[in-house]
């Protein structure tokens, strides 16, 4: 095999995306180089996934850590262009929308490596979210864009992308979700953190969610209301964290405060919940093939085939109680057949268009 890839990853949803690419690449031989950024870096943001989804050892962690968006920005490019300069790679990969896919698109790109993006193309069409800007940025970058759901093929092909550097190849995020399936145990984990009855989970991060302290306010009403209809167990995600307690949801009953759970805690749990509430990205996608009923407190989604496809439904915070209500009188439904090319493959998919790309760019 010609030549090396080089993938970056730096955040909770880069592992769980970028597992099953690196053990396809793996099995087709190719020599590949693991690049921590440091982005995320508790032990419950970072480390539980790499032991937990069978992703290798990085080779360097970066230790970039937290910062505003510039300054985080900013030492993620320092830092990427030495490591990319010292490892000359042949491709970078890089995944999702977040600031280290952003950084490490761009230093890539000003040195003349070519950039695969995992998750191209989607698009809330929300530029106020920084994951729209950096997405939008880095699928300029990128030669080859892998795109997960159909709609991205054509907003893509808006934007001007050369249709041969689009593969429409499905979702790792749901490899990896099938891979670890009978890992995923819904009687343990009620045990685990005593939710005897029914219940829902509950994962809240964005910026228009929890930094305002109107916002965490308006969240914490909504579902310490909900709380009075079913428990909620909430996984507190480091942003947000803070706010959402002094919010009101410390101490209100029903409601289950938990620190950031392991991937395969979280899908446990996830997978016995009667409902899940989020605004999460990945989340959306995995209650769509989970069958589990999922209310995305959010005004737009850039991941539409899960309310087309699948059990998503966006609603705003007075929506939110009265959505559940009606979730929960519903009963259980059949999963809806999900999403296409949502089937465990995207990894191999991935990997077979690398390979033959770098048998072409010696
Ligand atoms: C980032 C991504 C977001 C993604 C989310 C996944 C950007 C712009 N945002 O948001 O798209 O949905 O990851 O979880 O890249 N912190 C810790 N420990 C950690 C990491 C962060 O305490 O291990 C705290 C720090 O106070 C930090 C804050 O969380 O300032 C935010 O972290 P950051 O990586 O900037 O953004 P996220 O909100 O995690
Ligand atoms: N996740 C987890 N533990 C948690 C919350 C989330 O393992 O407590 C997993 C879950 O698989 C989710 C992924 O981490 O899809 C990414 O999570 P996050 O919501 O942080 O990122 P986003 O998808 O919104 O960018």
């Amino acid at each position: 095999m010609n030549g090396r890839v080089l993938h970056v990853v730096g955040t909770r949803p880069n592992f769980v995306k970028a597992a099953p690419v690196v053990a396809a690449l793996g099995t087709a031989g190719v020599d590949q180089v693991l690049v921590h950024t440091g982005q995320h870096y508790d032990a419950r943001m970072s480390e539980v996934f790499f032991r937990q989804l069978g992703l290798p050892r990085p080779d360097t962690d970066l230790g970039v850590g937290s910062g505003s968006h510039a300054r985080q920005t900013a030492d993620l490019l320092v830092a990427l262009e030495a490591e990319l300069t010292a490892r000359a790679p042949a491709l970078a990969v890089v995944y999702g929308d977040v600031n280290s896919t952003l950084a490490a698109a761009l230093a890539a790109a000003k040195l003349g490596v070519p950039v695969a993006h995992v998750e191209a193309g989607l698009r809330s069409f929300d530029m106020a979210m920084p994951e729209e800007v950096n997405r939008r940025l880095v699928d300029q970058l990128a030669e080859l864009l892998f795109v997960t759901s159909p709609e991205a093929v054509g907003h893509l092909a808006r934007e001007g992308a050369d249709p041969a550097r689009v593969h429409f190849v499905g979702n790792p995020m749901i490899d990896t979700l099938l891979t670890h399936l009978d890992l995923f145990d819904a009687a343990a984990a009620r045990t685990a953190y005593g939710l005897p009855g029914r219940y829902a989970v509950v994962t809240l991060h964005r910026p228009a969610n929890v930094d305002d302290p109107e916002a965490a306010r308006a969240a914490a009403r909504a579902l310490t209301e909900a709380a009075r209809h079913l428990d909620l167990a909430v996984p507190l995600h480091p942003r947000g964290r803070d706010a959402l307690r002094a919010a009101g949801l410390e101490g209100a009953p029903g409601v289950h405060l938990l620190e950031p759970l392991g991937y395969v805690e979280f899908m446990s749990l996830v997978r016995g919940a009667a409902a899940v509430v989020t605004d999460s990205g990945g989340v959306q996608e995995e209650t769509t093939v989970l069958g589990v009923p999922c209310l995305t407190l959010r005004t737009t989604t850039e991941r539409p085939v899960t309310v087309t496809h699948g059990t998503n439904r966006l609603v705003t915070h007075s929506e939110l109680v009265p959505a559940l209500r009606k979730t929960l009188d519903g009963g259980p439904a059949a999963p809806p057949e999900g999403p296409p090319l949502w089937d465990g493959k995207a990894g191999p998919r991935i990997a077979r268009v690398v390979t033959r790309w770098l048998e072409h760019h010696d």
